[in-house]
């Protein structure tokens, strides 16, 4: 087991680390410090995280407005909080914008994770317990046909802008340990849902669709394949190689639990129905054909065996139960949609943070 007292967690303020900080703080017997380093860019929502500030500001939870790629800022924070270990999951997540536009993919991901790299290099060295994990995607492994599955050791080969920088950023975390000795594990994992998930996604994104009567979207033939994990799960399985993972080494998570796209969204449908007592074939009617995403992978499916055997991880989410729970989040989180939407909380992120630095 490390030990973990001053955790910086990058990207905390977006959808995967503000479910790992509450994570964190209600689900584990972690006693430390957590230090969230994020840009808050239009992903970034410190609402995410309101409730952890009430309670823990100032104690145990600590926000800094940073971005990775800035030299200065990262390594005044590694000092100020005498960090000792790095749960990096800042990143440009959305493969669409990727394709519109990949330059702050190249900068975040790939630039930034070499500043942060650097940064943890120069300061820890001959200090014990330090640790980097870094948090990666199962599609630097690229697509799938109909069988077969991505292990630790499928060969990288990534075809959108997104996951060619995820997967340079993968290739830098371990060139830090063969070469600096620098204590770093990776973790790739298939596609997440759950609350607080920004809504360019496809299962927020279709809810907030149905939601307001709007057209569903679905691209190309629908028949894509994705591989779903309830964002908990994937939070406690980073927990757990951070905990007990071998240093330098990769492993899968995922949620053995594949959906074409046109499935899934049938059943958001009948949820959704059920849910707000409408007709079954009320959303259905929404779904809509459009244009294919360029370069569109087929099919991710992800072998977790490692992590199962090794660490005993888990998941324990089945699809009915974290899809109800992602369903009614979005339906009673209203207020959280509307600053979302209205911009109100770029004003909230000025007042409460911007003059504190
Ligand atoms: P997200 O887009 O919801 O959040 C990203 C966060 O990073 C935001 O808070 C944003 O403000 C911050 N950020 C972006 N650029 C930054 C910078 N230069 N400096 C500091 N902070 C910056 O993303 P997510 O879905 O929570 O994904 C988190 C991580 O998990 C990413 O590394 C992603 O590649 C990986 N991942 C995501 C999924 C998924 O299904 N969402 C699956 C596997 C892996
Ligand atoms: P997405 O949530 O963007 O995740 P990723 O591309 O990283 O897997 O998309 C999931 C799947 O849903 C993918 O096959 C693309 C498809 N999709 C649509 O059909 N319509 C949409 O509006 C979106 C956002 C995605």
């Amino acid at each position: 087991m490390r030990t973990l007292k001053n955790l910086m967690v990058t990207g905390g303020a977006g959808f995967i680390g503000s479910n790992f900080i509450h994570y964190l703080l209600n689900g584990t017997d972690f006693n430390g410090r957590i230090i969230n380093a994020d840009k808050l860019t239009y992903a970034g929502n410190p609402d995410n995280l309101s409730d952890v500030e009430d309670k823990f500001g100032g104690s145990r939870y600590f926000f800094e407005k940073a971005d990775i790629g800035d030299y200065g800022r990262i390594k005044n924070i590694f000092e100020k909080y005498d960090i000792d270990t790095v749960i990096h999951f800042a990143a440009e997540s959305h493969v669409d914008r990727s394709i519109f536009g990949p330059k702050e993919f190249i900068e975040t991901n790939i630039m930034g994770t070499f500043n942060l790299l650097e940064v943890a290099r120069e300061t820890w060295v001959g200090k014990e317990g330090t640790h980097f994990h870094h948090v990666s995607t199962d599609e630097v492994y690229g697509s799938l046909g109909e069988t077969g599955f991505f292990f630790e050791n499928t060969p990288y080969d990534p075809r959108s802008p997104y996951s060619a920088s995820k997967a340079s950023s993968d290739h830098l975390v371990l060139a830090y340990f063969h070469t600096y000795g620098l204590s770093v594990t990776l973790s790739n994992c298939s596609n997440n849902y759950g609350p607080y998930q920004f809504p360019e996604k496809l299962i927020p994104l279709m809810i907030m669709n149905m939601k307001e009567e709007k057209s569903l979207p679905v691209y190309g033939d629908g028949r894509y394949i994705r591989d779903w994990l309830y964002v908990d799960d994937h939070n406690s399985g980073v927990w757990a190689i951070l905990n007990k993972g071998k240093t330098g080494e990769t492993y899968n998570i995922g949620g053995e639990n594949e959906w074409e796209n046109i499935k899934l969204l049938n059943v958001l449908c009948e949820k959704m129905a059920a849910l707000t007592g409408k007709d079954k074939e009320h959303y259905k009617k929404l779904i809509t054909y459009v244009k294919d995403r360029p370069g569109h992978d087929r099919r991710y499916a992800i072998n977790c065996d490692r992590i199962k055997m090794e660490l005993g991880w888990k998941q324990t989410y089945d699809f009915d139960r974290g899809l109800d729970k992602t369903i009614k989040w979005y339906l009673e989180n209203e207020k959280w949609i509307a600053r979302l939407r209205s911009g109100e909380y770029k004003n909230w992120i000025e007042k409460n943070y911007e003059k504190r630095q």
